[in-house]
């Protein structure tokens, strides 16, 4: 671990809004990294309008970008950041890339989003689930899914601080020794959960971080999340409560200003999906003030 890194972050790319890379690429520049964006789809904007158009990338696409790589000896990376992934083809292409980085740097830290759904609803096809289990979780450093990714990946269900504790056991005995359980409503509280495994033998430092709930709906911010996680923990390679406490308290201001804007133009911020006012928030990712204090379990 160091002050930077390099980092090849494979999402989505939207024309206009901030999802994707569009979300992560920024903050990371701003945090010191190098990063390489690898578009996984092109599209006019995000998926929550009433329409979008554009262009996906496919497996055979994906592999040829790191071919293109290897051929001129630059591969060395130290992080790969991937969200939301479409199809198998392309997850398995995913799990490819993760081999042919590690053979290159044996060290790369692989953060993963394992984006599959939000509230009940699956964003992805079904098959996605077991690659994701079976495959992605193993190799994966860091994981940052929400409530329902966490109960698709372990097959528990969340309705308290105990069962988020319990499946981020599940998966660190399945791989990754970081995980984020990025947002969860228990008890009518909105929560990040975080659990870092430090050593095989000892217990894992589990924490959970209170975040005040703003009646609004926002694209791209789960993205956002994972990528001043990622920026944060190479900082503080050993304290994941202090990146989740910077992550999230970039994110709150973050979100302050973007519902402030969206009111003094006049438009009423709880009626659709917002997109957040990133480039403005640039001094509170650089040097976010913490706000949001974490409680070890
Ligand atoms: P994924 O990208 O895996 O679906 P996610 O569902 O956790 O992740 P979000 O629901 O966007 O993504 O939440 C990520 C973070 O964004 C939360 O930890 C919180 O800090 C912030 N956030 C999102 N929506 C709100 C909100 N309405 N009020 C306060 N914070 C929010
Ligand atoms: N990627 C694309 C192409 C999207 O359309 C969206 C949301 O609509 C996202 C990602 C969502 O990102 P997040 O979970 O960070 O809100
Ligand atoms: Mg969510
Ligand atoms: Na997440
Ligand atoms: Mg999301």
């Amino acid at each position: 671990p160091s002050d930077t890194g390099r980092v090849l972050s494979i999402q989505s790319h939207t024309v206009q809004g901030y999802v994707g890379n569009k979300s992560a690429v920024f903050p990371l520049q701003l945090l010191g990294f190098d990063v390489d964006p690898i578009n996984s789809v092109q599209f006019s904007n995000h998926t929550g309008y009433p329409t979008f158009r554009g262009q996906v990338l496919d497996g055979k696409q994906l592999w040829d970008l790191i071919e293109g790589l290897e051929e001129n000896q630059l591969l060395h990376y130290t992080h790969l950041l991937t969200g939301y992934i479409g199809s198998v083809s392309f997850l398995d292409t995913v799990l490819q890339v993760v081999d042919k980085l590690r053979s290159v740097n044996p060290d790369l830290v692989y953060v993963c989003d394992p984006v599959l759904g939000d509230e009940g609803k699956l964003y992805v096809p079904q098959e996605l689930i077991s690659v994701y289990q079976q495959k992605v979780v193993p190799v994966a450093s860091m994981l940052t899914p929400n409530q329902f990714e966490v109960e698709l990946l372990t097959g528990l269900r969340i309705t308290s601080e105990q069962d988020g504790l319990t499946a981020c056991n599940t998966l660190h005995s399945a791989g990754p020794r970081k995980v984020v359980i990025t947002s969860a409503l228990i008890g009518g509280k909105l929560l990040l959960i975080g659990s870092h495994k430090k050593t095989q033998e000892q217990p894992p430092e589990q924490f959970k971080i209170e975040i005040p709930k703003i009646p609004a709906y926002f694209a791209g911010t789960g993205d956002l999340t994972t990528a001043l996680l990622l920026g944060w923990s190479n900082k503080y390679p050993d304290s994941l409560e202090t990146a989740a406490e910077l992550a999230v308290s970039s994110l709150q201001a973050l979100l302050k200003r973007t519902v402030e804007d969206y009111k003094r133009a006049g438009f009423d911020p709880s009626t659709s999906s917002l997109e957040i006012r990133l480039i403005q928030s640039q001094d509170d990712i650089r040097s976010p003030v913490v706000t949001c204090k974490a409680v070890k379990f």
